[in-house]
């Protein structure tokens, strides 16, 4: 893009902002991305030429059957694992080779994670374990209480503080879950088969939360192998051995 630094009003000293990431490109980008696991004398494709482009404010659900590579591929989205092949852009930014200490800094700070089993940490209160990726990334007492409080209330669980995760339902430790994935103010939210632990109730009030975060203006990527749980997403993208298969727009 032609773009000049001479064409700012008088005055403005500032240096010319980085390419606009609204401006038609997407939040996150995956082209031609695949994944091969070793072990003995086994090699699994668990993903082979993926292309995927989530926008801001999207909500979209991966869904297939069982081993299709759902999992591996949130995981990959999510910097918790690296592609053996392919690119991957996260807000602009090439993540596909960061060294170890700055895909973890990345993710600490941009992506929130919500898993299956919770992933609560059990000798922690709800409030602690929602603080604590805030501690870890070194923010201050203060607006760690801050964030704290309102992701707790957002999903209403702040009269849950004081509990440890085994006091609470499954439906109650998922949102407590989703507290501390909001907390950080993520670019992206991250699911993986969410309601999977959780009866049909939980699982619904679980999903009108996902909803509703969305509505408010999350972009959210969430994994599931239920059909009926995909139809919340606005967009569908189906996985069958480890391969872009179709993708349905909900509306
Ligand atoms: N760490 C791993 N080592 C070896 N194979 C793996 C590993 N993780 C996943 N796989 C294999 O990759 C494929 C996709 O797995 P996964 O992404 O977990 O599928 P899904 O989440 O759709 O059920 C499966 O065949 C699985 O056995
Ligand atoms: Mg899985």
């Amino acid at each position: 893009m032609a773009t000049t630094t001479n064409d700012r009003p008088a005055g403005e000293s500032r240096p010319v902002a980085p390419a606009d990431d609204t401006n038609g490109l997407a939040l996150l980008k995956l082209d031609s991305l695949s994944k091969v696991f070793v072990t003995d004398e086994v090699e699994t494709h668990a993903l082979s030429g993926v292309h995927l482009e989530i926008a801001r404010g999207e909500y979209v659900a991966i869904s297939g059957p069982s081993g299709c590579g759902k999992s591996t591929l949130l995981s990959i989205l999510g910097l918790l694992d690296t592609p053996t092949g392919g690119t991957y852009q996260l807000d602009g930014v090439s993540v596909q080779s960061l060294a170890f200490a700055e895909r973890a800094r990345i993710r600490n700070r941009q992506i929130g994670f919500i898993f299956q089993s919770f992933n609560l940490i059990g000798d922690l209160t709800v409030y602690e374990n929602v603080e604590l990726p805030l501690t870890y990334r070194g923010m201050g007492a203060a607006e760690r209480r801050k964030r704290t409080g309102e992701a707790l209330e957002r999903v209403s669980m702040a009269h849950r503080s004081r509990h440890l995760p085994a006091q609470l339902s499954g439906g109650q430790q998922q949102r407590v879950a989703v507290a501390r994935a909001l907390a950080g103010d993520p670019i992206i939210l991250l699911a993986d088969e969410p309601t999977g632990n959780l009866d049909s109730s939980n699982g619904d009030a679980v999903m009108a939360l996902l909803q509703d975060l969305h509505a408010m203006g999350s972009t959210i990527c969430m994994v599931t192998h239920d059909d009926r749980f995909a139809r919340h997403a606005e967009r569908t993208i189906h996985l069958f051995d480890g391969r872009v298969v179709d993708e349905r727009r909900e509306r």
